[in-house]
């Protein structure tokens, strides 16, 4: 199965992936970790990719439409995909489809839109915390997902931290840029009749039961 996650910062795309990848056994696809590995790393494409993440503007299309497009021709992703925070853009989409046409790849089969208000984002990125360790990446929030030991990554026992564009400013720019460049998207993925709409603003485990739930109707 091939699985896009849609939704603004925030929305619970990297959470619900986890559930989706677990029911499913697809690998993730998150652009956004892939990005901040590469920044960590000091590759070529994180030193690209820094100055946009870190005043919450999208990295140029090129950068990510190539990453993307190498990673789904892996074998890891002949069974499917899940793809979170990827397309952000209409030119992303556009070269999303035309890798699937041109790798002959199976199309997608569902995008699933995590539709949240932004008094909720605002809450839910500001308590965020998440695990440094770019192999294992969990999020944890101070009040909604505690770690078992406060401070301390469940999965590796890491310390846990605040993800350097989750603060006030940059989560208002990253706002502004979801509504001007990607929001487009939810009517353009309607259209075509792949749109599945979960409203995100219950707890974790009440959405992801939607999620899973209506992803067995696209199957
Ligand atoms: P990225 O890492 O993709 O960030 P984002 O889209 O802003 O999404 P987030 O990771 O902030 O949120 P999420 O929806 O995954 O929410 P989460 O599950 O963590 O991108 C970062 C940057 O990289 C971009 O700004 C851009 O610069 C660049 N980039 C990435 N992809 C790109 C692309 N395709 N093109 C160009 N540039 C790109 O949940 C958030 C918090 O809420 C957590 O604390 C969680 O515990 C909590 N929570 C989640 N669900 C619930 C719930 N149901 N109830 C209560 N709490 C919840």
């Amino acid at each position: 199965m091939n699985v896009v996650l849609l939704g603004a910062p925030g929305a619970g795309k990297g959470t619900q992936a986890q559930r989706i990848k677990d029911a499913h056994g697809l690998p993730h696809i998150a652009t956004g970790d892939i990005l901040r590995a590469a920044v960590a790393a000091g590759t070529e494409v994180g030193l690209k990719a820094k100055s946009f993440m870190d005043k919450g503007a999208l990295v140029p299309d090129e950068v990510v439409v190539a990453i993307v497009a190498d990673r789904i021709a892996q074998p890891d992703c002949a069974n499917g995909w899940l793809l979170d925070g990827f397309p952000r853009t209409a030119g992303q989409a556009e070269a999303l489809d035309k890798t699937i046409a041109d790798q002959g790849l199976k199309p997608i089969d569902a995008v699933v839109y995590l539709k949240v208000s932004e008094e909720v984002v605002v809450e839910r990125l500001s308590g965020r915390r998440v695990c440094p360790n770019t192999s294992c990446g969990a999020a944890y929030h101070v009040k909604y997902m505690k770690p078992k030991e406060e401070g301390i990554c469940d999965r590796c026992g890491e310390k846990i931290i605040q993800r350097k564009d989750d603060n006030a400013e940059t989560v208002k720019e990253r706002l502004k840029t979801y509504e001007s460049q990607t929001a487009d998207l939810i009517d353009r993925y309607s259209k075509a009749g792949l749109l599945v709409e979960v409203s995100s603003e219950g707890g974790p485990d009440e959405v992801g039961n939607q999620v899973l739930a209506l992803l067995e109707d696209k199957k």
